[in-house]
């Protein structure tokens, strides 16, 4: 899109305290004026109860009526721990799939586009995946975690609701956080001689502040009507790496020894 096509958005983002809703947010400040981005934290905007979703939306759209703008939900909340959600898919359930279906069902009878964020672990993650090559948008679901489970029923759920609502599934984002995967790896290069690390998972590891701008600019086009109405999207930074190859490349850049990273299955 030129310059002067690009529209003039208000963003509402649940989930914004966590890795993707702040690098939203601050992908959102790098616009200027242009986007403005409300990313309230589960404390302000849970999407587990109807009542806050409908409140949220009703602002959004009196707000970006009054502003001229166009408003868009880019949803970046969810339930992401994959060990606890095997314990309470229960919880998982209700943040990954009832809360979007009523997020997308506001939006639809609001008439707010949707932008809703996935994961890879729809798919079955199969051994000899490395020799098909990577999974594309229309591959068979196969999840083989509570967490995975629950991230499928909720595209399924958002994607029946009759919003204008785009799937965007992502992998491995790092760089939003202290606790990501890159920071830990960091941390633990200052406190170990040695750290082993998993090298039976390969993945396209994501940097968060490029995700983040290609949401925006997604949202952007689904604000405007620009494309189909409904469509499911991979986005994920380019190459391939396990996480030993990854924490190699965090030893490097730190100027460390990557052979102190040890593989293991
Ligand atoms: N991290 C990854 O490697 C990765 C990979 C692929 C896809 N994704 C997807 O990317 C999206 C963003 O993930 P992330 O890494 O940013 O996760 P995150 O850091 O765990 O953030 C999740 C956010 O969701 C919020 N949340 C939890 N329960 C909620 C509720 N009931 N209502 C509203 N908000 C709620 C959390 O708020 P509180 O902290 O206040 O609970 C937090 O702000 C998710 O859809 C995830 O499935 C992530």
């Amino acid at each position: 899109m030129s310059g002067t096509q690009q529209p003039r958005l208000a963003v509402l983002v649940p989930g914004g305290s966590g890795q993707l809703g702040r690098a939203l947010l601050d992908a959102g400040a790098d616009e200027g004026d242009r986007i403005r981005v409300r990313a309230p934290g589960s404390d302000e905007l849970d999407l587990t109860r109807p009542g806050a979703v409908v409140e949220a939306l009703a602002d959004l759209a009196a707000g970006a009526r009054e502003a001229g703008r166009l408003p868009v939900v880019v949803n970046a909340a969810a339930y992401t721990d994959v060990d606890a959600a095997e314990d309470d898919e229960d919880r998982a359930f209700a943040v990954n799939v009832d809360g979007p279906r009523v997020l997308a069902a506001v939006c639809s009878s609001r008439r707010v586009p949707l932008v809703h964020v996935s994961t890879d672990y729809v798919f079955g993650g199969d051994a000899d995946r490395a020799a098909v090559g990577p999974y594309g948008p229309d591959d068979p679901l196969r999840p083989r975690t509570a967490y995975g489970r629950t991230k499928a029923a909720g595209e399924d759920a958002v994607l029946g609701s009759g919003a204008a609502a785009w799937i965007v599934r992502t992998a491995w984002l790092y760089g939003g956080g202290d606790t990501d995967f890159v920071a830990t790896m960091a941390r633990l290069e200052a406190e170990r001689d040695t750290v082993s690390v998993v090298d039976d998972q390969t993945g396209s590891p994501t940097y968060a502040p490029d995700l983040a701008r290609g949401l925006l600019e997604l949202a952007g086009r689904v604000a405007a009507g620009d494309g189909p109405a409904r469509s499911v999207l991979h986005c994920v930074n380019t190459g391939t790496a396990t996480w030993y190859d990854l924490a190699r490349a965090v030893f490097t850049g730190l100027g460390a020894d990557p052979d102190r990273v040890r593989p293991c299955g």
